[in-house]
């Protein structure tokens, strides 16, 4: 690239024809807004209205680059299946368009970092190859012992604190942690500072989270990005010692198939590497500690389905787990990018154009779910689209539902009564989010 030149996002190359729908214009601003994210009611009435009256809707929010929403649980399926027609290399996720103008500026590219999701085949099926085996059901079974001792360890420590405390604070957000950092190999004492790092890159736009609080979730996009890029820097000084250190001396953990990984013969790049333990250190709790806690919500707002629960922890919990990972939906979007034209549900899709993945839309599609506004236990079926489908598919998933379903049972079984203490409150944030603080009062 010459001096000149300065990268830019691909122009949304546009039908002059197409106009925004009632329904579009009314919600595209609200379904990219981080802060609708902290009022489900709101965004559930948004994507309700779009499901109903244009379930593939053509949006032009305010500061970001057009997009396609789909709401429809089927159609979300039907993009994300065809991996070499929608892909991710271009725009995996929402970002406001003068960070995407500087971030293309910086590296003549999308993205920072390469990580899974960001990549399309054939680098991510390689990479993913890597640690697939890692996460596969009959390989976290053998961990199923280790991760029911974490959950007792938290259900003790709930129960020292003596009838009162943050269930998201206090016990949702560190569980999940604890259990990726044994699968990762780092140590507990680097708890904290981890917990930290991963809440900045995935909490970006709520002012709690932020490592720069001075800026809102508008603000100045060069402030912003040199704010996610200090938190980089960090993760990088520290996992560059890990990498050292796994090559050296390897241990049984996902930390040296990383420093240690090869493709087609060859070391994964440095950038490759910090990438991956960066996805899988952010994405192997934050999305847990938040469906954890955001199904535990969902029965203390619905007694009803607490006391079944109660009254049958170990026949509940798998059931309960899905259902709290369908309410609390933490992943609210990926994105793909068209790389043909193609026909969905009658709107014709332009080669270029991107497509935003409504999780929690199609996880509240009447077509698929009976009254799925209503919480319940025993939901069976419950065709969840909260891990995605097709070649990007959760990694964590079956990781996920073990953590959950060991923590319920140790949590329900022993707990003789449990109440909210206080309001509740919610991430702002329109990538991965769920509650924040959940006051409670129980008894043991
Ligand atoms: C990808 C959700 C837990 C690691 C994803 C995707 C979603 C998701 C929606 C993208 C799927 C797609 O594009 O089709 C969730 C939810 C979780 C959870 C809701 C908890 C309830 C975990 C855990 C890990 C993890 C515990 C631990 C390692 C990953 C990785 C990817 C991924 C590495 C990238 C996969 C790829 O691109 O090939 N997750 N996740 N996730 N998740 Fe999870």
């Amino acid at each position: 690239m010459s001096d000149t030149a300065v990268a830019q996002p691909p122009e949304t190359k546009k039908d002059p024809s197409r106009q925004m729908s009632d329904a579009a214009r009314a919600t595209s601003d609200l379904i990219v807004s981080p802060d609708v994210y902290a009022h489900m009611d709101q965004l559930d009435a948004a994507f309700s209205r779009l499901r109903a009256e244009d379930p593939v809707a053509w949006c032009e929010p305010e500061a970001f680059r057009p997009f396609w929403a789909v709401t429809k649980h089927a159609d979300i399926m039907e993009v994300s299946r065809q991996n070499k027609l929608f892909t991710n290399g271009e725009r995996e996720m929402l970002s406001y368009e003068s960070a995407e103008e500087r971030v293309y500026a910086q590296t003549g590219g999308p993205h920072l970092l390469k990580t899974l999701v960001q990549l399309d085949d054939p680098m991510h099926y390689k990479l993913r190859h890597l640690t697939q085996d890692w996460f596969m059901p009959h390989k976290v079974k053998t961990r199923e012992d280790a991760i029911r001792t974490i959950a007792k360890e938290f259900v003790d420590r709930m129960e020292d604190m003596g009838g009162e405390c943050d269930f998201q604070q206090d016990i949702a957000l560190y569980y999940p942690l604890r259990i990726i950092m044994q699968i990762l190999g780092v140590p507990v004492d680097d708890e904290p500072m981890m917990l930290k790092l991963t809440q900045e890159i995935f909490g970006a736009q709520d002012p709690d989270l932020m490592r720069d609080k001075s800026l809102s979730e508008q603000g100045d996009a060069d402030k912003g990005l040199s704010s996610i890029q200090e938190t980089l820097a960090q993760f990088f000084m520290y996992f560059t010692n890990i990498t050292q250190d796994r090559r050296d001396n390897p241990k049984d953990d996902v930390s040296t198939v990383i420093a240690n990984g090869t493709v087609d013969g060859e070391p994964i790049g440095q950038l490759e590497a910090m990438s991956y333990y960066i996805i899988v250190a952010a994405a192997g709790h934050d999305t847990t500690s938040a469906s954890t806690g955001g199904g535990v919500l969902g029965m203390l707002n619905n007694p009803a389905q607490l006391k079944k629960m109660m009254d049958d922890p170990k026949g509940m919990s798998r059931t309960a787990v899905d259902e709290a990972i369908r309410w609390t939906t933490p992943v609210k979007h990926f994105m793909r990018t068209a790389q043909d034209d193609y026909e969905l549900r009658g709107r014709k899709i332009l080669k270029g154009e991107s497509l935003l993945l409504c999780y929690p839309s199609g996880n509240r599609d009447e077509d698929v779910f009976n009254d799925p506004f209503e919480f319940r236990v025993d939901r069976s079926p419950n065709k969840i689209i909260s891990f995605g489908h097709g070649g990007h598919m959760c990694l964590g998933m079956h990781l996920a539902r073990l953590e959950m379903q060991a923590i319920y049972e140790e949590l329900f079984s022993r707990v003789k009564s449990i109440e909210l203490a206080g309001e509740p409150s919610f991430i702002r944030a329109n990538f991965v989010g769920g509650p924040k603080s959940i006051p409670v009062r129980y008894k043991f």
